[in-house]
């Protein structure tokens, strides 16, 4: 038997989202909500965490792939019955079951380890998380009796002003003993809304004679739910300015964090300097001693140490050390820059791989190319990748001299040390070494040995 089981409800519909994703797919720092939950879910337990699922079943399975174990609730008939749907799952197979929901993303690891601790130091049917808050935020109310002791739950609706005014509240954040969770799930009365309510086996302990624990934090911030898009900003306005202090701690520099964008997936190396107005988005690493920035995108790349992006876009792309790009340049998907390369101001690479140390500085697009080392592009060069209907490659070789404004009408190929004067049309191949110009280029000459 397993010692803990996580559940983690996702079931609601999220109606004041009014979207037509999911709730729990909304991105928050550029990480779906329900990731959050899947993720810390992930610190406490190597076992999969159990999701229960109703409104977009389909896209909540493409998203969160088999991270979890999937239940589906059909009808979402309250907070009690979507636990009761893990029953068959996990009856009989862990001591410990902790509930939780898919969006409420800055609950820490911390503080549910304290949780599990607590309830593992008692004999609790539930060992509960509650907040003492001033914005009371709809919640369920803690009752306690004049011993201190928890004796129930009151949801805000159907509270009385008295009630109304206690102060701490249930996160609906919860550990079950399983032996006891299981039988007493199906007994819960169908709430005045018709739901079932996972708060009633609360009181149902306390009749009992059970003692319920709550562990009690202050810092609402953790629980914040997301039910609506003014949630959503709020909370990523928190989570934005977490992700900042950490990397600043862990020395980068930001030169105006509030208008410095990151993402949670996003790892950056130490002393890289960060300007404003950049976006750094999904699996993106970044190296040390790096300078992104200002009014710079990278998604979904890699960035070598040492490099430089200025004002420019960079998707899909692997970037290897000491590479420079812009101002006003566009990666994109299979761009490959090796050490050193070079990419000035309005050039475009697609799908090309570019070797160490070629420049291409001015006014160029290079798409589905393989470029070897040390080749200068010259202005304004074009590999004409597209007949229409389909692509072609182009490969220039080590060493290779393309002049301004040449047109590569790929498939094409330009030999090791070849040299292409400006304005050419190059509808052939070019020898290794030759010298080639004209509409359509055509070999002039040999490019003649050094020294
Ligand atoms: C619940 C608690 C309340 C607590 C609050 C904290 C109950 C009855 N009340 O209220 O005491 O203060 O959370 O946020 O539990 N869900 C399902 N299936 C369902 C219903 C809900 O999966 O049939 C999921 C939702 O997706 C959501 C979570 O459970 O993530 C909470 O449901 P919600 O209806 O928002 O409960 P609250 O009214 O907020
Ligand atoms: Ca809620």
């Amino acid at each position: 038997m397993n010692k803990l089981s996580i559940v983690i409800l996702a079931a609601g519909q999220g109606t004041r989202m009014k979207s037509d994703l999911p709730k729990v797919l909304h991105p928050l720092a550029g990480k779906p909500l329900v990731q959050y939950a899947v993720d810390t879910a992930a610190q406490l337990t190597p076992e999969k965490p159990l999701l229960v699922v109703g409104h977009g079943v389909a896209q909540v399975r493409q998203a969160t792939g088999d991270q979890v174990v999937y239940v589906e609730q059909r009808e979402q008939l309250g907070t009690g019955h979507a636990v009761l749907q893990a029953r068959p799952l996990l009856e009989g197979r862990s001591e410990t079951v902790l509930v939780w929901y898919a969006d409420m993303p800055f609950l820490s690891t911390k503080t549910l380890r304290r949780l599990l601790e607590l309830h593992a130091k008692h004999e609790s049917p539930i060992t509960m998380l509650t907040v003492e808050a001033d914005d009371p935020m709809g919640f369920g109310r803690i009752l306690r009796d004049e011993a201190g002791q928890v004796v129930g739950i009151v949801e805000e609706a159907v509270a009385t002003e008295a009630q109304k005014a206690i102060r701490e509240l249930n996160c609906g954040v919860y550990c079950f003993d399983s032996h006891w969770l299981w039988p007493h799930l199906t007994q819960l009365p169908l709430s005045p809304k018709g739901e079932y309510y996972l708060t009633d086996l609360v009181a149902m302990a306390v009749k009992e004679g059970k003692v319920v624990q709550a562990f009690k934090i202050c810092d609402a911030t953790e629980v914040l739910g997301i039910n609506d898009r003014t949630h959503l900003a709020q909370a990523e306005a928190i989570m934005r300015q977490r992700i900042n202090e950490k990397w600043m701690l862990e020395g980068v520099t930001l030169l105006d964090p509030s208008l410095i964008f990151i993402d949670a997936t996003v790892e950056i190396g130490q002393d890289t300097v960060i300007y404003p107005n950049t976006y750094l988005q999904g699996a993106t690493t970044i190296g040390c001693h790096c300078r992104l920035g200002p009014n710079t995108i990278v998604r979904d790349s890699t960035v070598g140490d040492g490099c430089i992006i200025e004002a420019s876009v960079v998707e899909g792309a692997v970037l290897e050390e000491e590479v420079d790009v812009g101002p006003f340049s566009h990666l994109r998907k299979g761009a490959h820059l090796a050490k050193g390369v070079h990419i000035g101001n309005f050039g475009e690479v697609k799908n090309s791989y570019l070797g160490p140390g070629t420049k291409m500085g001015h006014f160029s697009y290079v798409g589905d190319a393989t470029v070897g080392q040390g080749v200068n592009i010259g202005a304004g060069t074009v590999t004409c990748n597209y007949d229409g209907q389909r692509k072609h490659r182009t490969i220039i070789e080590d060493g290779a001299f393309i002049g301004s404004d040449t047109m590569l009408v790929a498939p094409v190929r330009v030999g090791d040390g070849a040299k292409i004067g400006a304005g050419s049309v190059v509808t052939h191949d070019i020898p290794p070494r030759s010298i080639a110009y004209g509409v359509p280029a055509r070999v002039k000459g040999e490019v003649k040995e050094e020294g």
